[in-house]
């Protein structure tokens, strides 16, 4: 937990730290970020799952039996928030390759400025999953309370947020709107900029991953 922000764990560890340095630089090539966004994403998960239930299990080595622990209770689902939230997927799986992948796509309505929900997909059962919520930036926090506003109607009573760079102002949000669900993050930022980017933060995180700047 961060003292002004009850809801965020910032995760701090020199690995992370040391990627994330490159990450920012506006010169690292796309293949490269796509690489320490999965890097990051991996590290922040197995953060995230640190408090997830083990039962024991009796197993036999080569030698002999004996008790060992496994994950029981809830299945995961990652759902990345579209599109930049796809790019931390392939990071988080690595790590746990048997959660079920959900998507979600907002996008703001004009007149309202209101996320509004084009597409939204996820395995049956939400009541009996956790869910990890995905989006590298969480800059206002608009499209990420959208997110977990679509996953509670479902049914979705467990849900952590992963992003790699938090904002101030989204993670109030977040605080505000759902209390409930923590937020993981990389870094917090100092906050948003007169377009909503974040400062210094590293950019437009989906035109990096997908080069499409
Ligand atoms: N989304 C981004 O990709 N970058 C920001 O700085 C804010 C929102």
């Amino acid at each position: 937990m961060s003292g002004a922000h009850p809801n965020l764990t910032v995760v701090d560890h020199p690995l992370i730290r040391h990627k994330l340095s490159y990450l920012r630089a506006r010169t690292t090539p796309k293949k490269e970020f796509k690489e320490l966004v999965d890097e990051i994403a991996m590290l922040m998960a197995f953060e995230a799952t640190r408090d997830l239930p083990t039962e024991e299990v009796e197993i036999t080595t080569p030698i002999e039996t004996t008790t060992a622990h496994r994950i029981r209770g809830k299945k995961l689902v990652l759902v990345p928030i579209l599109r930049a939230g796809l790019g931390m997927v392939d990071g988080v799986l690595s790590l746990m390759p048997g959660a079920r992948v959900g998507h979600v796509g907002l996008y703001r309505d004009e007149d309202t400025l209101q996320p509004v929900e084009y597409y939204f997909k996820i395995p049956p059962g939400a009541a009996d999953r956790d869910f990890l919520l995905l989006d590298p930036m969480l800059a206002t926090g608009g499209s990420a309370s959208a997110a977990v506003d679509g996953l509670k109607r479902r049914g979705a009573t467990s849900i952590r947020f992963l992003c790699l760079v938090a904002a101030p102002e989204g993670v109030e949000r977040m605080r505000r709107d759902h209390p409930d669900v923590p937020v993981l993050a990389a870094a917090l930022d100092r906050g948003l900029d007169e377009n909503g980017y974040i400062m210094p933060g590293l950019g437009d995180a989906g035109d990096r991953l997908f080069g499409t700047r």
